[in-house]
């Protein structure tokens, strides 16, 4: 598709939360006539997108009718963040799941490669099968700069003084990261949040959780310092709840935003596909630490 066209094919609006409210991030994008296929749009322009808006949502296009044609749209993105299973993650209820992530539970918000050699710079995700609004399972974004954003100043020193420290094993990896709960963007070197969030206290209902502690603040601010990330991550103005349409594909910026899920409906057949993307050159996690390193390199391989 030459510029021209281009322009003409595509209708950009603000992402806009629950109660119909602009969000300060993110961006959806629409096709001005039917049957545009989104692997027409060009890279360079999706990447800057995503880069200056966080997060992308194109709706109503053509989109993939295979993991195989994701993962070819995907090369052509960047380079592909490959995993021992492979390039994408089938997303799904498992019936006996050892993990929350392929449970029907919520997922606390957390960034993705955390815990591995390489941090992907986006994410990409596709909806293949669709529930009802009433059935839950909405993937949550939050935007950390805006979170600083909006925080108050007692809040703000106090997050820049705590450090978080997690530990978790699944079948893949065992490892371990620690990381200031307020960092710099690895490539640009704005202000960002990295805060991988505990589960809900009380809940004994969650399959493997992560391991938590965090260090550089009083243990009696321990409580003010998880309330006050919740109720700055989750504020509505900074926190996009996305409803899935089957076709959907949404690009994420994983450097910036963490994410979550709502737990959905048991056996409702969500099904997400989600790949990841590095950046240019990839990113080596500078949080991770490294006598766990070896095991995560060795289960990605
Ligand atoms: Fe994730």
């Amino acid at each position: 598709m030459d510029e021209h066209s281009f322009q003409h094919s595509v209708e950009l609006a603000p992402l806009r939360g629950a109660y119909d409210e602009p969000c300060m991030f993110g961006v959806v994008v629409t096709p001005s006539r039917p049957h545009i296929h989104i692997d027409s749009l060009p890279v360079e322009w999706l990447r800057d997108l995503v880069r200056d808006r966080r997060l992308v949502v194109l709706r109503d296009f053509d989109s993939f009718d295979s993991s195989h044609s994701l993962v070819r749209y995907c090369s052509a993105f960047g380079e592909i963040k490959m995993w021992q299973f492979g390039a994408v993650l089938e997303l799904v209820q498992h019936p006996n799941p050892e993990d929350h992530v392929f449970d029907n539970s919520y997922v606390p918000l957390h960034w993705d490669g955390m815990y591995l050699d390489t941090v992907p710079e986006f994410q990409v995700f596709h909806c293949v099968h669709a529930i009802d609004e009433a059935q839950g399972g909405r993937t949550i974004f939050s935007s950390t700069p805006e979170a600083l954003l909006v925080a108050p100043p007692q809040a703000r020193e106090l997050w820049s003084r705590a450090r978080g420290s997690y530990q978790r094993s699944v079948a893949l990896y065992s490892s371990r990261t620690q990381a200031p709960i307020i960092d710099r963007h690895p490539r640009r070197h704005f202000p960002i949040l990295r805060f991988c969030e505990p589960p809900r206290d009380s809940d004994d209902t969650f399959i493997n959780p992560s391991i938590f502690e965090f260090d550089g603040i009083a243990p009696d601010e321990h409580q003010m310092l998880l309330s006050s990330l919740r109720s700055a991550l989750y504020d509505p103005r900074v926190s996009y709840a996305h409803h899935w349409q089957a076709g959907d594909v949404v690009v994420a910026d994983n450097f910036t935003l963490l994410h979550g899920r709502e737990a959905y409906a048991s056996r409702s057949g969500r099904h997400l596909r989600r790949v990841h993307i590095h950046g240019d050159p990839p990113l080596n996690n500078p949080h991770i630490s490294t006598s766990y390193q070896h095991q995560a390199n060795q289960a990605e391989t």
